[in-house]
């Protein structure tokens, strides 16, 4: 039907007779002859149609979508009509023959528009028409050279991509399951994946030594730009690690590769590393965005005796004074500063207090701090005339401070135009969850820092742990650690996160006994593949590079579902819905 393909088409093909297939993107009649651009994968090339053939008439009749095939001669065009924003607007073909083979209803948006004139909901609907949009085949095709590349490499570095089931049990990874009810059992339920955690770890006691996969994981969370009920992992497992480092080696490899192979830029590694207290101390935030600096400074030191209770009563409860320098900043006007304490407010801070640099400091703490606190504070952070210094005080203010940081970057633009990668390490092995309770901080699975072992039971909130995040541009790409291979101190990890003995036999016993049948050391990671390709896309929503993605609220606009099972499916599946009011 077709001897190339739109795009490809330039002045060198001038003279040659081809065949073309696409849709019509718009067409324009003028007088004697009419215009369309056709579109295909490629791009667009321009349609001429001579009137006075009869044959031709029909493109009068061509409608925006409507789907043709065009035998004609490339020609370049007269000088009046070269369009330099078009990669083929040097030429156009001359059409001999028409054939339409299908009509298009009106689509509900513009393919070649910029998206603005529709809501997202009706792009996900329609999302065959969205598909075509040159911006949407633009992330397709890179997150499939993302996935080429990723799977070249990790096969080159000797791992073998083995698939493991949907149709299985728990998966905890933070989040809860979707589940899937057993018709043949009835009353029991399959759990979909949250990720392939347990099944990698038994590929090792298994002997595979080094795994890989791609592979979609289910979480039932709530939803947010950067995340999905489905999602992409590359997951990886080896065994006999010689530590954490070779899992740097090897993701550093596949970053390296892909951002080469798919984007033609040279990363520099290895990454830069930052143990995670630090990260929490200097960024607030386990995840910093080291695309800019304004680090955390701690004044504390300086401000523990002062008589400004907020400051000295804040230090004497165990709690800090700190703060960031936003220079060139002093001019900021109430209202923007009034935004500022709100983001502190709203992460947990009780107030914002801010001074202004200027020939003298103003700040509403003036008249409360001593002429020197206030040079001690500004030699603390060396600010100099035009700058902005925003404080914080009490107990927990590193994430306000972090949230600060982020707001500050974002009004005035400091992220630079980079690739920032950047490793996490020795996460706490646990942290309290929102009841008080012990959690494992990454999963159950990791293992301590083994000199540490031994306080397990007594500190269990100062144990560190062999987990360690992959950061690219202050978003998190990915986890991993160092696992536990024994079944005792699997267990002793259980018990600590609340598992009573009768749970963790219920629930992992499969795994823990494999624990004993010669599980070889083994440590892994999981990279959200979505998110490294939404970031490299520089898009701001996953569901900008996922072909069929759900809305925030887990729906599929296209499909719509979820929907309710039919009352039959219910009733093989001895399933009854109690319906909510
Ligand atoms: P973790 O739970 O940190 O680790 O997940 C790894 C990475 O997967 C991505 N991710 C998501 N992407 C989109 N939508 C979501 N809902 C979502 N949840 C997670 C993130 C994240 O960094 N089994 C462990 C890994 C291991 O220890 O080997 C795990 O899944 O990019």
């Amino acid at each position: 039907m077709r001897t190339t393909y739109c795009g490809r088409l330039t002045a060198a093909n001038v003279g040659e007779s081809v065949r073309l297939a696409g849709w019509v993107n718009r067409r324009r009649d003028l007088g004697r002859i009419t215009f369309a651009d056709l579109r295909d994968r490629t791009g667009l090339v321009q349609l001429l149609f001579g009137s006075d053939d009869d044959a031709l008439r029909e493109a009068h009749t061509l409608n925006r979508e409507d789907v043709v095939a065009v035998r004609g001669t490339v020609a370049r065009r007269s000088a009046g009509n070269i369009n330099p924003e078009m990669p083929t607007g040097e030429i156009e073909i001359h059409v001999d023959e028409l054939k339409i083979l299908n009509r298009s209803k009106t689509p509900p948006f513009l393919v070649d528009g910029d998206g603005t004139d529709t809501t997202e909901d009706t792009r996900l609907k329609y999302r065959y028409v969205d598909l075509r949009r040159e911006r949407v085949q633009k992330a397709l095709e890179l997150r499939h050279r993302t996935f080429q590349a990723t799977r070249a490499y990790f096969t080159e570095q000797g791992f073998l991509e083995i698939d493991t089931p949907f149709l299985t049990k728990s998966t905890p990874e933070g989040a809860r399951d979707f589940l899937v009810p057993s018709r043949m059992h009835r009353g029991s339920f399959y759990a979909l994946p949250q990720s392939p955690q347990l099944f990698k770890q038994l590929f090792m006691v298994g002997g595979v030594d080094r795994y890989f996969q791609l592979v979609k994981c289910f979480r039932d969370e709530d939803l947010r730009a950067d995340r999905q009920p489905e999602f992409t992992q590359l997951d990886l497992e080896i065994s006999f690690p010689s530590g954490r480092e070779e899992i740097f080696d090897l993701l550093e490899g596949a970053v390296v590769r892909v951002f080469r192979e798919v984007l033609g830029v040279e990363l520099e590694a290895p990454f830069p590393r930052i143990a995670h207290a630090d990260a929490i101390a200097r960024f607030g935030i386990d995840k910093p965005d080291m695309r800019f600096g304004m680090e955390i400074v701690d004044v504390s030191p300086r401000v523990g005796e002062s008589g400004f209770r907020v400051f000295s009563d804040a230090v004497h409860a165990g709690g800090k004074v700190a703060g960031l320098l936003v220079q060139g900043c002093s001019g900021y006007s109430r209202a923007v500063l009034d935004r500022l304490q709100t983001v502190a407010v709203g992460a947990g801070a009780k107030g914002l207090v801010w001074l202004k640099i200027e020939d003298t400091v103003t700040s509403p703490a003036a008249k409360n701090l001593s002429e020197q606190e206030l040079r001690d504070i500004v030699d603390a952070f060396g600010a100099a005339p035009g700058d902005l210094i925003l404080l914080l005080a009490g107990t927990g203010i590193e994430k306000p401070l972090g949230e600060l940081r982020l707001a500050v970057a974002r009004q005035e633009s400091l992220a630079a135009d980079a690739w920032k990668f950047l490793w996490v390490t020795d996460f706490p092995l646990f942290e309290l969850d929102e009841e008080g309770h012990l959690t494992s901080a990454h999963h159950m699975f990791t293992s301590p820092h083994e000199d540490e072992i031994e306080r397990l039971e007594t500190d269990p909130l100062h144990i560190g742990s062999n987990a360690y995040d992959l950061v690219l541009n202050g978003t998190e790409l990915g986890s991993g650690s160092i696992r536990i291979h024994s079944r005792a101190l699997q267990e002793r990890v259980f018990r600590l996160v609340g598992l009573s003995e009768e749970d963790a036999r219920l629930r992992f016993g499969w795994f823990l006994d494999a624990l004993e049948y010669g599980a070889p050391p083994h440590a892994g990671f999981a990279l959200g593949m979505d998110r490294l390709v939404m970031l490299m896309a520089r898009e701001q929503s996953l569901r900008d590079v996922i072909a069929f993605p759900k809305t925030a609220n887990g729906m599929c606009p296209l499909t719509e579902a979820p929907m309710p099972a039919a009352p039959k499916q219910l009733a093989e599946l001895g399933i009854e819905v109690s319906r909510m009011a």
